[in-house]
């Protein structure tokens, strides 16, 4: 299991931006025609985009097209859907199973027509309104190319009429949790922190989203990466604690005893397997 600490944005129509994008030490970058794009460039920068994806890249590469609704999805899937530099599409505004489900199939019919491999491109919602957050379970749901969601938390503070807090993005993101964990795909990412000046609000988010079961962070600019990466990946403490209670664990365990203390905390099979779990996920970055 591979996780995205970071999935990086910079503008498809941007070259500068997207050739340093592509460089850097995200885990992905989201090449975007959505929102980073102004109106009267979208089509433009489909040709530009095609400039960007001959660039050489580190990470895996998303593109992300406009919603489903608006009028600029077929044309952007056309000049996408084909290239073997992406790893998948990313889905704007992401409302509804159904709207998911007209844009797998219009990458399947793209994929026939150009005689390429099946379902090798990963379809990924955007998930930025109020009735995407209570209908996720669904849309998580929609079909086999979805496996995972990411978080719009700005046009999804637009939508409720609220402003960034982090209790204002709690019931969301704790929703798109769940509705992942449900639906069996893995877990989601969490929304760009857009102060990017603010290094230690951006770490005491993205530590508020890994607590609650957040498998990264998108990020806008190049200063956010490593302090992102870095809060995904378990800490030298953590991966000592985790050792230490497997160990003692599973000393007691093969004498029978099923629960233990260490240092005055109580250690049990869930607190062991999610040891185990902080473990795999490193040994997993280190292959
Ligand atoms: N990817 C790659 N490089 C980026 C970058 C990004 N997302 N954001 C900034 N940079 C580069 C700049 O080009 C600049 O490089 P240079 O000095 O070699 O020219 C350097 O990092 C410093 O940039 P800075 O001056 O601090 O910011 P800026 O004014 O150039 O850009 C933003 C600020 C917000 C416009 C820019 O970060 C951005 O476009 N982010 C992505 C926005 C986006 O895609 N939004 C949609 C998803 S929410
Ligand atoms: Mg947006």
């Amino acid at each position: 299991m591979s996780i995205y600490r970071t999935i990086l944005f910079a503008p498809a129509n941007d070259l500068r931006k997207a050739g340093k994008a592509l460089m850097l030490e995200a885990d992905g970058v989201v090449l975007d025609l959505e929102d980073a794009v102004a109106t009267s460039e979208k089509r433009k920068a489909r040709i530009t985009i095609q400039e960007a994806l001959n660039l050489p890249h580190k990470g895996r590469v998303f593109i992300r097209v406009n919603s489903a609704r608006s009028n600029f999805i077929l044309g952007d899937l056309l000049a996408v859907v084909g290239s073997s530099k992406i790893d998948g599409i990313v889905l704007a505004k992401a409302e509804s199973a159904e709207e998911v489900r007209w844009v797998d199939w219009l990458i399947t019919k793209l994929e026939q027509e150009r005689e390429l491999p099946k379902d090798q491109l990963e379809l990924i919602p955007f998930i930025e309104s109020a009735r995407a957050v209570l209908d996720s379970y669904v849309i998580a749901s929609a079909c086999p190319r979805v496996h995972r969601l990411f978080f719009g938390g700005i046009d999804y503070l637009l939508d409720i009429c609220a402003s960034y807090s982090k209790e204002a993005l709690f019931f969301a993101r704790s929703q798109l949790v769940i509705s992942s964990r449900a639906a069996g795909i893995e877990s989601p990412v969490d929304t760009v922190y857009p102060d990017f000046k603010d290094i230690e609000g951006l770490v005491a988010d993205a530590r508020l989203a890994r607590q609650i079961g957040f498998q990264g962070k998108l990020v806008i600019h190049p200063g956010q990466v490593n302090p992102v990466n870095e809060v995904f990946m378990p800490s030298a403490d953590e991966i000592e604690w985790a050792g230490k209670i497997i160990s003692a664990f599973e000393e007691a365990e093969a004498s029978g005893i099923a629960v233990i203390q260490i240092d005055g905390k109580m250690i049990e099979y869930p607190v062991v397997n999610r040891a185990r779990q902080v473990l795999a996920l490193v040994a997993s970055n280190q292959k």
